[in-house]
């Protein structure tokens, strides 16, 4: 049977454990959570497992690490994982926009024999796109469309009048490194567009306020030597984090999965 650490237990960390909890392939949960938060986790875990304040000197050597810890932990928490040779899946994509990160994530591996894992999240079609990259890629472009109400509170705020909307508004185009820089709360999908298709800096991200749209969508079109993609997600929202697609803390489930399961899709 595995232990897993869990880096974070906010509302992804959690949605991961109660889907997973009781899978009997896995013996042990070693929760990581700040020491605020600790008593909370460690009533949640139950019989389940026990809350950890550091990654360094674990009395249990855990068979891989899940971080939902948040953006800043992957410069701190992860590598330190990663140079002790455990594999982690990693929720916080967007963190490898930030420069040096994809640098510095890959000596760690280097440095521990360990390796890390990006979860598509809300995305369709990545494992397409990684793929086609093998015999070269011409264009990918990310299309982010939102009603305007789920662009306020961020920069879209000061590129267009979301209050007053009549149709459909692109607010903003650039680059994926652009885009994760610019919107936090749409890194995760702009990083792992562009890490798996053409690069940060090559991938176009178009972000769209649109009054019409029922949800959230996250659009991915590319083309190649492959020939042609083109996939849309309409995701619905988490129950406990509206902010985030319920598909994201699937993804991490699913890459879960793939390290107990036999035959892995
Ligand atoms: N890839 C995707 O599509 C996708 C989708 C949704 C969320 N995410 C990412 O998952 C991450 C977690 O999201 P969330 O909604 O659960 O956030 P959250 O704020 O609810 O939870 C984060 C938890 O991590 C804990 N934490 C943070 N730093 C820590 C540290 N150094 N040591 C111990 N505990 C620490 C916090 O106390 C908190 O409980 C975010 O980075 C988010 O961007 C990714």
């Amino acid at each position: 049977m595995k232990t897993i650490l869990l880096a974070g237990f906010g509302a992804m960390g959690q949605s991961i454990f109660d889907q997973l909890r009781d899978d009997p392939r896995i013996g042990r949960w070693l929760v990581l959570e700040r020491a605020e938060r600790a008593d909370d986790a460690r009533r949640k875990l139950g019989r389940h497992g026990q809350v950890v304040q550091s990654v360094d000197g674990l009395e249990t050597r855990p068979d891989f690490a899940v971080e939902c810890a948040g953006h800043e932990a992957l410069g701190t928490l992860v590598p330190r994982l990663l140079e002790q040779g455990i594999d982690t899946i990693v929720a916080s994509v967007g963190a490898l926009a930030l420069p040096g990160m994809v640098d510095r994530l890959d000596a760690a591996c280097r440095a521990g024999g360990a390796q890390l894992t990006l979860v598509p999240g809300a995305l369709a079609g990545v494992d397409a796109l990684a793929a086609a990259r093998e015999s070269g890629l011409a264009s990918v472009h990310y299309t982010g469309r939102k009603p305007p109400g789920s662009w306020r509170g961020t920069a879209a705020a000061s590129l267009c009048d979301l209050e007053h909307l009549a149709e459909a508004t692109v607010f903003f185009e650039g680059t994926a490194r652009e885009a994760a820089a610019t919107f936090p709360q749409n890194a995760n999908v702009a990083a792992m567009v562009g890490l798996a298709g053409l690069g940060l800096d090559q991938t176009r991200v178009r972000l769209i306020a649109d009054p019409a749209a029922g949800g959230n969508t996250h659009t991915i079109s590319a083309r190649g030597a492959f020939g042609r993609l083109e996939v849309m997600v309409e995701a619905a929202a988490f129950a406990s984090n509206p902010k985030t697609s319920a598909l994201a803390g699937m993804s991490i489930v699913r890459a879960v999965r793939n390290r107990l399961n036999a035959i892995v899709i």
